[in-house]
């Protein structure tokens, strides 16, 4: 096994993070500075905002972060980065922060896809069988990720409009919640008294893709049409049957894809997993089904450096470098 020390950063959206990873298994710090309530004003986070912030902070949020492991610069084996996706100014900031300390280090650059940070973020507490099947579902992306092997991804279902926190969040905006509003959302279903029945978006028969626009739609026509009325809007019973419509979606779509692909294990990744009546459907189906199912816990699912450090591992034990002259990449693919 490899002890090396990874250094990561990561600052794909609105989170300035950095952590030192020991052999893609102990995590040895994990600082995360959220830039929430910054952005939380204007309802959604403002790229040019967000870089500018993390430009601010990325020199001691890694220092911080070194600081926590005990560790200094020249114990390090290489420096790690999100490469993409996400915006491109907030990449750029982590990107040239990370070049400039392998730079001067003499360290190997390691470019690591958000994505695979999000999926591997399971490898800090558990051991990936392969193949096994992600749902990662965050704020920017809701995607059915088959690994055939390590470091083979392949994508089986995809969303077609919205992420689903992204739609928790525009019916969170409707209901008047700040931002990010899925947990709003989430808190007032949980606490419903009845149910308001919404659509599911299956699409073709054999298709893994998810769609969430339309059911955010119903949920905004039916709060529009109850004020029309100048009925009352039966918000708890709107938000039940909007998280009941999207779990139904999500569980379904990921057991049947576990069994066609023969997946050993499903893992959900992303800031959606933070969500109780998702792990809790997703656990009592994958139990019923004989599927083991892991969940990081909830600080390595939200946007952290350390997910970002213990996908780099993977790469380092492969020998996987990048280029100095790596770029930021906004649509990079898995
Ligand atoms: O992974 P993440 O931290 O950032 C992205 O990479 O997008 O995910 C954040 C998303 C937001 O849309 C937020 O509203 C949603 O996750 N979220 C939730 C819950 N907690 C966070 N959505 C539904 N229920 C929750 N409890
Ligand atoms: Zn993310």
């Amino acid at each position: 096994a490899s002890h090396e020390l990874i250094l990561a950063v990561e600052t794909s959206c609105d989170e300035t993070s950095a952590a030192v990873v020991r052999g893609g298994k102990r995590i040895l710090s994990n600082i995360v500075s959220s830039q929430i309530d910054t952005h939380r004003r204007f309802g959604g986070v403002v790229p040019e905002i967000a870089s500018r912030k993390h430009a601010e902070s990325i020199t001691a949020i890694m220092e911080q972060a070194l600081a926590e492991a005990g560790v200094s610069f020249r114990d390090l084996s290489a420096i790690a980065v999100t490469q993409g996706p996400g915006l491109v100014g907030a990449l750029l900031v982590g990107i040239v922060a990370a070049k400039s300390l392998a730079m001067a280090l003499g360290l190997p650059l390691i470019g690591t896809h958000h994505i695979a940070g999000h999926i591997y973020a399971n490898e800090l507490v558990h051991e990936l069988v392969y193949p096994c099947l992600a749902l990662v579902a965050s704020g920017g992306h809701t995607e059915l990720v088959l690994l055939e092997s390590e470091g083979r991804f392949r994508i089986i279902g995809r969303t077609r409009d919205d992420a689903v926190g992204e739609a928790y969040d525009k019916v969170a905006r409707t209901l008047k919640f700040p931002y990010p509003g899925g947990p709003h959302v989430d808190r007032l279903a949980q606490g419903a008294d009845d149910e308001i029945p919404l659509p599911r978006a299956w699409l073709e028969p054999d298709s893994y893709d998810f769609s969430f626009s339309g059911l955010k739609s119903a949920v905004l026509a039916a709060i529009n049409t109850a004020a029309m009325k100048g009925e009352p809007i039966r918000e708890a019973a709107l938000a039940r049957g909007f998280q009941t419509s999207v779990i139904d979606v999500l569980t379904t779509k990921a057991v049947r894809a576990v069994r066609e692909f023969g997946a050993k294990q499903l893992l959900l990744c992303g800031g959606v997993a933070a969500n109780g009546g998702l792990r809790a459907a997703l656990a009592a189906r994958c139990e019923e089904a004989g599927i083991p199912l892991l969940v990081p816990p909830l600080q390595l699912c939200t946007d952290n450096a350390a997910m970002i450090g213990a996908a780099a591992h993977l790469k380092y034990a492969r020998g996987e470098f990048t280029p100095l002259d790596m770029k930021a990449e906004p649509g990079l693919s898995l």
